[in-house]
């Protein structure tokens, strides 16, 4: 009798995994779709880092630098934080995943809110950890009930504030209490992707508060305000244990090197920033009032995007207007896979396009 066919064989719970779906970019028939669902910067990114990644193709036989070491100064001196206390990675997710990999064993567990980034829980289940998600009452992250979450097999509790897809955020004191009653060996991410644009003056990034802790690790990307999200940049800022547990394994060339030259030239672009953060602040506001008008419920949101609620009331569903918006070449996104399937993402875009997505919006809800 001949032996079994033998299979290569993922570990447990692998094929479990759902996987990350991101924002559609493509609509059949359409050359250049309005794409307002990725949460990318609408203004581009900044012509300094544009030149600066022209200039890194010279030397695309060269290994870049395994330790960032131009950014790594450039973003130690802007936050005045220490150098031996960064680490980059090709975009904040993989923050995620070294952090799972590095301080998860199968069945811990890490929190997250019940509407939490997806990435955290396909970092968390890959590592064989278990997700425990709290409520979010109201689309906005408790405290409380993330912390009525954590038990003694918790290793980490995932934040990002602002958060994604809801656009809420929780402010200083928050988060204080939040870290002050979590023990000690809890890794509290305080994921800052959106933090740049809460103008919330009680709101905090999170850095001051992770100086003289040593269980935060507060993750920040190069992809929304800098506009860089093609090529995959951020860094996170945690204790030195922390810093040396992730460097041992990440991949030593994990941030290449035209993206280490464009972020260095973004970071110190302060008419591009200037420029992105007045246009978000701007078009969000109109955002949420057009919308508002036309019947949606929406939350306020401190970042480049907006959530919109279709009530049961309209009779009109949140995925019919998805593939309305589609059929007229305007993506948005719907996030059902968080648990919100009457309610659409939709990403601040130029003037024009946001004016078009809410004149379609309007012609679906009167159809
Ligand atoms: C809350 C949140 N965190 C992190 C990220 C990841 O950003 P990146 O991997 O591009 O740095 C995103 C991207 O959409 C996000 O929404």
């Amino acid at each position: 009798m001949s032996e079994p066919q033998r299979l290569p064989r993922p570990k447990a719970g692998l094929l479990d995994i759902a996987a990350y779906v991101g924002g559609k970019s493509t609509v059949e028939g359409v050359a250049e779709p309005i794409k307002l669902s990725s949460n990318e910067n609408a203004l581009g990114c900044s012509p300094l880092a544009r030149t600066a990644y022209l200039a890194a193709a010279d030397q695309l036989h060269l290994y870049p630098d395994g330790h960032c070491t131009a950014l790594r100064q450039a973003v130690s001196d802007r936050f005045k934080l220490e150098q031996d206390r960064l680490i980059f990675t090709a975009g904040s997710d993989e923050v995620f995943d070294l952090l799972c990999q590095a301080y998860l064993e199968p069945g811990d567990n890490a929190v997250q809110g019940e509407y939490g980034f997806l990435a955290y829980r396909i970092a968390i289940r890959a590592a064989q950890g278990i997700v425990r998600f709290a409520p979010e009452p109201n689309r906005r992250i408790d405290v409380d009930l993330l912390l009525a979450e954590v038990d003694e097999r918790t290793r980490i509790v995932f934040l990002a504030n602002p958060a994604n897809p809801t656009g809420t955020w929780i402010n200083r004191d928050d988060v204080r209490r939040l870290h002050a009653a979590l023990p000690g060996d809890v890794i509290l991410v305080l994921d800052g992707a959106y933090a740049e644009f809460c103008d919330d003056p009680d709101y905090e990034d999170g850095l001051e508060l992770a100086r003289s802790a040593g269980n935060i690790v507060v993750t920040r990307t190069f992809s929304k305000l800098h506009g860089l999200a093609a090529l995959r940049v951020g860094w996170a800022y945690a204790p030195t244990a922390i810093i040396d547990a992730l460097d041992r394994i990440r991949s030593p060339f994990n941030v290449n090197a035209p993206a280490q030259a464009a972020a260095l030239a973004a970071l110190d672009d302060e008419a591009f920033i200037a420029d992105s953060l007045a246009h978000v602040a701007t078009w969000r506001r109109w955002m949420a009032q057009q919308l508002g008008g036309l019947g949606l419920e929406t939350w306020p949101s401190a970042a480049n995007f907006v959530l919109a609620r279709f009530p049961a009331e309209s009779h009109r569903s949140a995925k019919a207007a998805e593939a309305f918006l589609a059929a007229r070449g305007i993506l948005v996104r719907g996030v059902a896979g968080y648990g919100l399937p009457d309610s659409l993402r939709i990403s601040i875009g130029l003037e024009d396009q946001n004016r078009a997505v809410i004149a379609a919006l309007a012609e679906f809800l009167k159809g």
